[in-house]
């Protein structure tokens, strides 16, 4: 791309500049005011970067209405924010019977269950439309929320109100009853609605999906009042008493309150029934007249549910089994490499566009350089061994909203001359060298911060949902500061007002940006300052570090300089290591970290890694200074563990140690996997061996299963 920027005339420049300031303003309006994206996130961004580009090149064609002047449109305003009193959470996948089967065993495991202990788990479709979640107090609607970010949604009450499929009033309710499920549209109602819109020259819809979301999300009631939305109820939020002792009685109760439920739901014995019952759901999924993308299943028992809990953001009780892909063949014709924020060079296809499965596909994963030679994470050859080439017929793939993948290669339709890829081993972006270390599939660019494509997906990742979350900057808006040069590492951001103090006047004489906008931008970074210490760990986008471990670490380091100087004195034990003198696990700030729960080799060398680069670290701690970092609360102050260090060992009878430990962990304490004079508490069961004895040299107090039962409250 870049040399073809460089081969522009000023002519053909101006040209392309007028072409992608029109492109990308259509784009901007699909996506932030007609909840109709009409290009992926990356082609956007690849039009940005041309656009960016060309501007470089030229700087004297760049246009008053430059995209690169707009950051984004502001987000969403119009509706009002719910909190969600219990998260609306996402679905684990399975993609196959083995994995059905898999999660079966999962859950036995986690319970403790035999393999032929009874567990039933219901099974009912996966509806394709969004979820909404109704508030009922005292039998009476008094709210609807859309989904959002999973903690907060849009108020839609009036909007909901017009649905027909949702009561608003119950009878025999519980005085508190949150229902949650999914509006959708029919297809009859779809194809009758496209065929109004089109005859009144208003916007068409892409699918019943897109349609229904639009249709829900309207300023104006009365537009929603039109829209043929649908409504099955299929789980609940919080709740005054209980609907029922299983999922099932649960949904029939809400059928009884006057709720739609799916009439394809039913009870299984195992997962060779919910297999079963899949293949009834998959044969009528074509005549069922809605859009439904798989079966999901769910532990029936509730009390089982309630013990099974949930991971960071799915649970444990669940999962959607998808259909299959779909498919189709285009032409190949490009292969770009993306820089990602840990440096990983990732190639993208670019193809001649082609629909698969009623969205319009023009980019897909490449993996990486062996997926496009033919080879698999093994080594073993894969699609028998056909690379991949430009100028090839392939086949894309694509499994719900997950990215499309190119699968195949018709060698038939390979064009004379097309030659093998040639992966880089410099990266595209700053021409660092790439390197592959051993045992990585994936080639990484070296550059660290000086790589701006490292550096900016860094910030994105800074900034994003699970991380800083800052209200009116995300992705786009981070990509836009960092090419204007406002910010470029994370600090920057919360100097922004300061450095730019006039930058309220800059800031909001930018197209997109107006009075409100750019205040309500700083005051948002200013709520940020004070900031979860497991979100700046995670936020600071250290491989290897997700969500979990960043909360493990927080759960253990009570501040951040205990962190950093535990991590410091590990990587003075390593680099001694990499002399030859001392063995990795004797230093006890390295032995500190594994013995973590959830705080594996890999994590603690990415770590070292992190801290003991200067310009990272240096990084670090210009954002550290400007913070004011929460310790991460416990998550029940009020339990008698809360604080504590517990250590697991031996034969536990009544549960998993899986189990013990996301208990444990709910009610506030510290699960490490050994002994030391940092342990409060060792809960010690049959066969316990020399940690119950070091706990005993050290004088910690140990209790067996029972007695941790008792202290917890739940014997
Ligand atoms: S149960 C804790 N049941 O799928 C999660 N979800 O991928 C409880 N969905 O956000 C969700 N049909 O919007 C459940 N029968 C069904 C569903 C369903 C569609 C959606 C829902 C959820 C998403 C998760």
């Amino acid at each position: 791309m870049a040399d073809d920027v460089q081969s522009l005339t000023e002519a053909e420049a101006a040209d392309e500049l007028a072409r992608l300031a029109k492109l990308l303003a259509a784009a901007n309006k699909a996506y932030h005011a007609d909840d109709a994206p009409e290009i992926s996130d990356a082609e956007y961004d690849e039009l940005k970067r041309r656009n960016a580009a060309i501007e470089a090149r030229f700087p004297s064609l760049k246009r008053a209405d430059s995209p690169s002047d707009q950051v984004g449109a502001a987000p969403a305003t119009g509706f009002q924010k719910i909190t969600h009193s219990v998260p609306m959470l996402s679905l684990a996948n399975a993609f196959s019977d083995e994995d059905v089967r898999e999660f079966d065993a999962s859950v036995r495991k986690y319970l403790g269950l035999a393999s032929d202990a009874a567990l039933e788990f219901t099974a009912e479709p996966k509806i394709d439309g969004l979820s909404l979640a109704l508030r009922y107090e005292h039998g009476k609607l008094v709210s609807a929320a859309t989904r959002g970010d999973g903690n907060t949604g849009e108020n839609v009450t009036a909007n909901a109100r017009t649905i027909a499929d949702i009561p608003t009033q119950l009878t025999d309710a519980p005085d508190l009853l949150e229902v949650r499920g999914e509006v959708y549209m029919s297809h009859a109602d779809f194809e009758a609605l496209n065929a109004r819109q089109a005859q009144a020259g208003e916007k068409t819809f892409a699918n019943p999906r897109n349609a229904a979301a639009g249709s829900l999300r309207q300023l104006d009631a009365s537009v929603t009042a039109k829209r043929p939305l649908r409504y099955f109820a299929y789980a609940w939020g919080s709740l005054s008493a209980p609907l029922a002792d299983t999922q099932k009685g649960a949904i029939d109760r809400l059928a009884a309150l006057g709720f739609q439920i799916n009439p394809l739901t039913a009870l299984c014995d195992g997962p060779e029934a919910m297999i079963a019952h899949y293949a009834l759901i998959e044969e009528q999924r074509a005549t069922l007249g809605y859009d439904i993308d798989g079966v999901v299943y769910k532990v029936d028992d509730l009390t089982l549910q309630g013990r099974l809990g949930f991971r960071s953001t799915t649970p444990r009780w669940a999962i959607a089994h998808k259909f299959p892909a779909e498919l189709a063949w285009t032409r190949l014709e490009g292969i770009d490499i993306q820089v990602g924020r840990t440096g990983a060079l990732s190639p993208v296809a670019r193809l001649q566009p082609v629909t698969v499965g009623g969205v319009v596909v023009s980019n897909a994963t490449l993996h990486n350089e062996d997926y496009i030679a033919g080879l698999g994470g093994d080594g073993q050859p894969i699609r028998g061994g056909k690379d991949i080439r430009v100028g090839d017929w392939v086949q894309v793939y694509r499994a719900g909203d997950v990215i499309p993948k190119v699968a195949d290669v018709d060698l038939s339709k390979r064009p004379e001359g097309a030659e093998p890829f040639v992966f880089p081993d410099r990266c595209p972006e700053c021409d660092s060298p790439a390197i592959r270390e051993a045992g990585d599939a994936v080639r990484r660019c070296t550059g660290g911060l000086i790589c701006p494509a490292q550096a900016v997906e860094k910030l994105k990742h800074f900034v994003s949902r699970a991380a800083f979350d800052i209200e009116g900057l995300g992705a786009k808006q981070a990509e836009q500061f960092f090419e204007d040069g406002w910010v470029r590492e994370p600090a920057d951001i919360f100097e922004l007002e300061a450095h730019y103090g006039s930058g309220l006047q800059q800031l909001k004489n930018r197209e997109g940006w107006g009075d409100k906008s750019a205040a309500n931008l700083f005051a948002a970074i200013a709520e940020k300052r004070r900031i979860d210490f497991n979100r700046l760990l995670f936020g600071l986008g250290i491989r290897h570090l997700g969500e979990s471990a960043a909360k493990d670490l927080a759960r253990h380091f009570p501040d951040w300089s205990a962190l950093a100087s535990t991590v410091d004195q590990a990587t003075t034990e390593q680099a001694r290591d990499d002399a030859g003198r001392a063995a990795l696990d004797v230093s006890p700030a390295w032995s500190e970290l594994l013995a973590i729960d959830g705080v594996g080799r890999t994590l603690v060398s990415s770590l070292i890694q992190a801290f003991s680069n200067e310009d990272e670290r240096a990084s670090f701690e210009r954002l550290v200074a400007l913070l004011d970092i929460q310790p991460l609360e416990a998550a029940a102050t009020d339990s008698p563990v809360a604080g504590k260090t517990v250590v697991f060992t031996g034969t536990l009878e009544k549960m998993t140690r899986a189990e013990a430990k996301a208990r444990a962990e709910v009610l506030g304490a510290k699960v490490s996997g050994s002994v030391s004079a940092k342990t409060d508490l060792v809960v010690a069961g049959p066969g316990a061996g020399s940690k119950a004895k070091k706990a005993a040299d050290l004088g910690i107090e140990t209790l067996d299963e029972d007695g941790w039962l008792a202290l917890i409250g739940e014997a």
